[in-house]
């Protein structure tokens, strides 16, 4: 049975995902503001979940209908057939996200909306499902946009970017579905050795391993919200993860390598490489930008350098940033450098050209990825 899904994914990368879900063979693709819609059975968006790199979330859209009033809200979400998808055993959480609508709360939305769900299946059953809000067994999406509401399930359950390598995401700057886009808009699949001299905990670079190899970023990942799903086949899915573990390649042909002035940086960017199973295609090191020049040439580099977020700190990283100009201008002959930058004024600083300038929002932060060729 064919269904509507849409995929939701970070400002700026809707085009990369739609790219994504085309390559996947998928059909409907729509590209639309926050997200990709598309079309087909439960099994393409377990598939999808499995193989997206750049997205957000991959949602089921069971309902579209016009909400002013609270009432009209229960009054929608409880004629939704839940008994097809929920069993009164199993635990729900509702999430809300809203915007020019009537109703301005979305705290309030989502409790509306859990009464509904938790009423019709006591209608039906007797009893009622629990909530768990950490890790239910059926996340329910109410999005309310001018008074518009439509009702999802959340096929994937935690966002796509927990890929399950990161141990300590909080202190990762950079979200591994970004990362996975810096290395899309290159356009690079392995053809010529990579750097990232200021790799952090190595997202880019990690996230970079794992697309030239092939592997399917999901595989990390223990859990998706379709698990526990009545209408899923496990038979089905467990030939879907076989056959992405048949499709990873095991050796890349280039090397891939990421410094960092911190080697506490550098131990947590070679654990997460290791959990991710690209140890073997990426190495990592201590040193500082100012030594760095790239030993295979021509290359890519990738650079996610620290934007200056808190007062006062862009004067002091204005001597990095023209660093970088002059490095890439003196040791990066005929290599492409992409760098992240999320501040105009520092990107002024380092002095080139760029070829290409690239809006991707980095949470709230608005961003830009240049890109400076080197002749
Ligand atoms: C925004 S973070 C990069 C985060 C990274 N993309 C990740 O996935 O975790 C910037 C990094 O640049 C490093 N850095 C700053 N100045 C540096 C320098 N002069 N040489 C080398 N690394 C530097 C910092 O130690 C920090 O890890």
């Amino acid at each position: 049975m064919n269904h509507k899904f849409f995929v939701t994914a970070a400002k700026g990368l809707e085009e990369l995902v739609a790219g994504e879900l085309a390559a996947l063979g998928l059909a409907g693709i729509k590209a639309e503001r926050g997200g990709v819609a598309f079309s087909g059975t439960l099994l393409d968006a377990c598939r999808a979940c499995l193989w997206l790199r750049t997205a957000s979330r991959v949602l089921m859209v069971l309902a579209e209908f016009p909400v002013a009033t609270p009432e009209e809200l229960y009054a929608g979400i409880r004629s939704l057939n839940w008994p097809k998808y929920l069993k009164p055993e199993m635990t729900m959480a509702v999430d809300s996200v809203l915007r020019d609508s009537a109703m301005t709360h979305s705290g309030f939305v989502a409790l509306k909306s859990k009464d509904a769900v938790v009423d019709a299946m006591r209608d039906k059953f007797g009893r009622r499902p629990d909530v768990d809000t950490k890790t239910p067994d059926l996340r329910i999406n109410v999005h309310l946009v001018k008074n518009r509401c439509t009702v999802s399930l959340d096929v994937s359950g935690e966002s796509l970017d927990r890929r399950g390598y990161h141990l300590d995401r909080n202190k990762a700057p950079l979200r591994e579905n970004l990362a996975a886009a810096l290395v899309a808009f290159s356009g690079w699949r392995g053809e010529t050795p990579l750097y990232d001299p200021m790799c952090g905990s190595g997202t880019i670079v990690t996230e970079a391993a794992l697309n030239a190899a092939n592997v399917a970023p999901g595989l990390l990942r223990e859990k998706f919200g379709f698990q526990k799903w009545p209408g899923h086949d496990a038979v089905e899915w467990r030939k879907v993860i076989a056959e992405a573990k048949g499709l990873r390649r095991s050796a890349l042909d280039v090397p891939l390598r990421g410094y960092d002035r911190s080697p506490g940086s550098v131990d947590m960017a070679r654990q997460n490489a290791s959990r991710a199973g690209v140890a073997g295609m990426t190495s990592f090191s201590a040193a500082d930008f100012s030594s760095f020049a790239p030993a295979d040439s021509p290359a890519i580099i990738f650079m996610n350098p620290p934007y200056g977020e808190r007062m006062g700190e862009i004067g002091e990283l204005v001597p990095l940033y023209r660093q970088i100009g002059d490095t890439l201008k003196q040791k990066c002959k005929g290599s492409t450098a992409y760098i992240l930058c999320g501040s105009s004024e520092l990107a002024g600083h380092i002095g080139l050209k760029a070829a290409r300038r690239i809006p991707v929002w980095n949470g709230p932060i608005e961003c830009r990825l240049m890109k400076y060729e080197m002749y």
